[in-house]
């Protein structure tokens, strides 16, 4: 049951316990690789779903549920939970009518306990962090990282560092990470250049860097794919549809795919469909492209959690969409928005980065790519209260350049009886 990091371009391999998040032969990407055995049984479906249900530490979590899955030889005592995961997954029918499908199902990653899948994440970052004695962990963020990491810093007793951008933070992921006592600075450069900062910064101080550049957040992140096909029992769908920012999702997605496929767990590999905002659409460019030569985009986007334009987990995204027969789709901020509105009033509610998968999976309806009667499973990626400021500005008719097919305008009325009750006539 041991794990080894390993390299994806030239196999290069290095030891678990070692602080590195890119070979130093090549620079490529590193995964974590875990020697699964030969004993299929470990894997049975039966012993993730006795899990089920489970209060005692750490099969209560929906990222420890699949240990054996995620980091076979780690020991229960050594971490750091916060029973993240056990997401939902909603049958909306409305929703799927919206898209063009007869079924959809929503996975609510905005139901972990900061509001975002990054808790997946951190639950194996932190845990990694703690074995190897660390007491400072950093992250460039686009604002859900750094909430997500703040809060597992301070639960474990280290010390947590945010690099935010100066601008366009949503409010309720900077209140996050001000509220948990990370310490955040502010900086006038947006989160790529952020992203070379904090590995600079780190890389001198001695920091340990928890942005999904570390190959252990994938490792937790793979779990939205391991709980979503146990909540569907084991069947997989034609498609799961995710948003794409830096690429760890995705990334993590066709790993955790790929292994579950490998040791029995499902008996079919659904397809993906990695979307992106029109103004951050570097992997949809180089997808259409037919990935000859990377660009990355100076990014702009109201889905600010994903507004990226050189994302650094490019090469397992590729590698992803391989193993997936996957497809890459971008979608306007209009789009996105109004797919938002229709996941909000439904009842579900969703950060706008989040209906990115929705307002896909409704392009590629009409493109003819998901056909009417395939089943479909969109992530949604973060909670609705994560960005009030967008949502309101939606319904007010404020933001610029986006004219709101669903609006819920606010009402106005005096102190008057007769005045409300005309209003609501
Ligand atoms: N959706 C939300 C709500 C996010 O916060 C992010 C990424 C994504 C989608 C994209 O996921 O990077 O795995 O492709 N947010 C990061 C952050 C970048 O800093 O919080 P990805």
């Amino acid at each position: 049951m041991s794990s080894i990091l390993q390299c994806i371009e030239c196999a290069k391999q290095y030891p678990i316990n070692r602080v590195i998040y890119s070979c130093e032969a090549c620079g490529g990407l590193l995964d974590v690789k875990h020697d699964f055995g030969s004993e299929a049984s470990r894997f049975a479906r039966e012993v993730f779903d006795e899990r089920l249900g489970s209060l005692a530490a750490p099969y209560n979590s929906g990222v420890w549920r699949f240990k054996e899955l995620v980091y076979p030889g780690i020991d229960k005592a050594a971490i750091v939970s916060r029973m993240e995961g056990n997401t939902n997954l909603y049958d909306v029918p409305r929703v799927a009518t919206f898209a063009g499908v007869e079924s959809m199902y929503l996975k609510h990653e905005g139901e972990n306990p900061t509001g975002s899948f990054k808790d997946r994440g951190m639950t194996t970052g932190v845990t990694q962090a703690k074995l190897l004695g660390m007491e400072r962990v950093a992250c460039a963020s686009t604002g859900n990282t750094s909430a997500s990491m703040a809060s597992y810093a301070a639960y474990a007793g280290m010390q947590g560092i945010v690099f935010l951008q100066n601008q366009q933070i949503a409010m309720g992921k900077l209140a996050q990470g001000i509220a948990y006592g990370a310490t955040c600075v502010q900086i006038n450069a947006d989160f790529d250049r952020n992203m070379e900062l904090v590995r600079e910064v780190s890389d001198r101080l001695g920091i340990y860097v928890l942005n999904s550049i570390n190959p252990f957040r994938l490792e937790g992140q793979k779990s939205i794919m391991f709980e979503a096909l146990q909540q569907l029992r084991w069947q997989a769908p034609d498609w799961i549809v995710v948003p794409g920012g830096n690429l760890g999702n995705s990334s993590a997605f066709g790993k955790g795919l790929l292994e579950m496929y490998e040791v029995g767990l499902i008996d079919r590999m659904p397809r993906l469909a990695i979307i992106q905002a029109e103004g951050a659409n570097p992997l949809y460019r180089h997808f259409r492209a037919g990935f000859k030569s990377f660009e990355p985009v100076n990014a702009q986007t109201i889905a600010t959690a994903i507004k990226i334009g050189n994302p650094v987990n490019l090469q397992k995204a590729i590698r992803t969409l391989e193993w997936t027969s996957g497809v890459v789709e971008q979608v306007s901020d209009e789009q996105i928005m109004d797919a938002k509105a229709v996941i909000d009033g439904a009842g579900i509610g969703c950060e706008p980065a989040s209906a990115c998968s929705v307002a896909g999976a409704k392009k590629l309806v009409q493109n003819g790519t998901i056909k009417r009667g395939d089943s479909v499973l969109a992530v949604l990626t973060g909670n609705v209260l994560k960005d009030p400021e967008a949502t309101i500005g939606y319904h007010a008719n404020q933001l610029a350049g986006i004219t709101p097919g669903y609006r819920n305008r606010i009402l106005q009325a005096d102190d008057n009886i007769a005045e409300i009750i005309r209003l609501l006539e």
